[in-house]
């Protein structure tokens, strides 16, 4: 049995703490089996760590998310919290996270599993097998870019404004991420900017091409304006194999893809950290949906998008990649036997909430552990 592994989870606001429970059982199960002990803690973030401390993240968490081998969160924000104001915001705690351990690469695979093929809104022969994997910079670009504010100019108009800001080797290692990653799935790359627009744009597809003939001349390159990309990721998904692009073009483009595979609570995320050299990595997985103030507490979330997060959290952490692939067979099984949460039903299945879907996972884990 692998040693002790030093695991945070935050579940957050909204749907966060019910997706949770459900990956909570998950690896009750692989504990009661031997497979693997965490040393698990949890925490309090976003509007949660609001309410009962004061800020979406305490210095004491910051502290805790730096030591663990991995953090699995869920998500946060909500209506509740939305007349705080810009500095109390409890999406800030994931920004924190990310800037404060330089989890640069968001990594948000759009896979669509063949029981799923009908849940899409697209038409089944054009997202049939679809496996493309969308890696986000996470911690630079117009999220976090200086200046921004909001000023009152001379005629007492307001202006409110951020910058969008790219250095070399900010671009350079979320670049090698995809190029590496590309190597192990279908090659290709495809880079996403608007340089026809965005002096950043064009310095991003500079630095790529220069990077690439440099170190990846093996991989194919290709680039692709924001805009365009968006319409071909509806058109003919299946072109792309890795896109790689910034922070606010990922949020946007990765939402569009979760709809390819069916719904926005099918897609998890892993993001990573550099490799330091101690050879530890900071590496926070959650799904890409929100905390879905419109169905929180109603027992209705899909929990699969989270349960994929901890299987990616056991292959890219902790290189369990067979219990990985158990777990993700077991999803793809339970979807296959016709069990669906609300937001990917589909004419001729059976509709569950989501502590049944949970349920579901762990009987068909023992069925395939047996
Ligand atoms: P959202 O992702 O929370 O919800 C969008 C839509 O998708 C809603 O209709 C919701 O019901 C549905 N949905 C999302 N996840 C689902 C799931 N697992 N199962 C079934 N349906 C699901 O986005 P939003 O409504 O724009 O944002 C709500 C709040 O969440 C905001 O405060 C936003 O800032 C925050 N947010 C947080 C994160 C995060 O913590 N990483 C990510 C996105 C949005
Ligand atoms: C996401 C979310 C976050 C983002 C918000 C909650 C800050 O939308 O993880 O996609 O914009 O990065
Ligand atoms: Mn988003």
């Amino acid at each position: 049995m692998p040693a002790n592994k030093k695991l945070l989870i935050l579940p957050g606001d909204g749907i966060g703490p019910e997706v949770m429970r459900e990956v909570r059982r998950v690896i009750d199960w692989m504990d009661r089996r031997r497979m693997v002990s965490f040393d698990l803690s949890e925490d309090l973030v976003g509007g949660a760590s609001i309410d009962q401390r004061g800020t979406p993240v305490t210095e004491e968490t910051m502290a805790k998310a730096k030591e663990a081998d991995a953090i699995l969160f869920g998500a946060v924000g909500g209506p509740r919290w939305e007349k705080l104001g810009f500095a109390m915001r409890p999406e800030l705690a994931i920004l924190r996270l990310r800037k404060e351990l330089d989890l640069f690469a968001n990594l948000r695979p759009a896979t669509v599993l063949d029981p799923l093929v009908d849940a899409s809104t697209l038409k089944p022969e054009v997202v049939r097998g679809l496996d493309i994997m969308i890696v986000r910079e996470s911690t630079g670009g117009l999220y976090f870019g200086e200046p921004r504010g909001v000023e009152t100019l001379p005629g007492g108009q307001k202006r409110g404004f951020d910058t969008e800001s790219y250095t070399t080797s900010e671009i350079e290692r979320v670049g090698r991420v995809a190029f590496d990653l590309a190597r192990r799935r279908k090659n290709r790359v495809t880079s996403v900017e608007k340089a026809n627009v965005m002096q950043s744009g064009l310095f991003w597809r500079q630095t790529m091409t220069a990077l690439h003939q440099r170190e990846y001349e093996d991989v194919e390159l290709s680039h692709m304006y924001a805009d365009n990309c968006a319409m071909q990721l509806v058109r003919n998904p299946r072109q792309f194999d890795v896109i790689v692009t910034s922070n606010v073009f990922g949020d946007l483009l990765s939402d569009l893809a979760s709809m390819l595979t069916g719904s926005l609570g099918m897609l998890p995320s892993a993001t990573l950290g550099a490799v330091q050299s101690d050879g530890r990595r900071h590496a926070l997985y959650e799904p890409i949906h929100g905390s879905a103030p419109d169905i929180a507490g109603k027992g209705l979330a899909n929990p699969l998008a989270e349960i994929l997060s901890f299987a990616m959290l056991l292959r890219y952490s902790f290189s369990m990649e067979e219990d990985a692939a158990l777990i993700e067979r077991a999803c793809t099984n339970v979807l296959a036997s016709g069990l669906r949460t609300a937001d990917i039903m589909a004419p001729g299945t059976a509709k569950v909430g989501t502590s049944v879907m949970g349920e579901s996972i762990l009987r068909e884990l023992d069925k395939l552990a047996a």
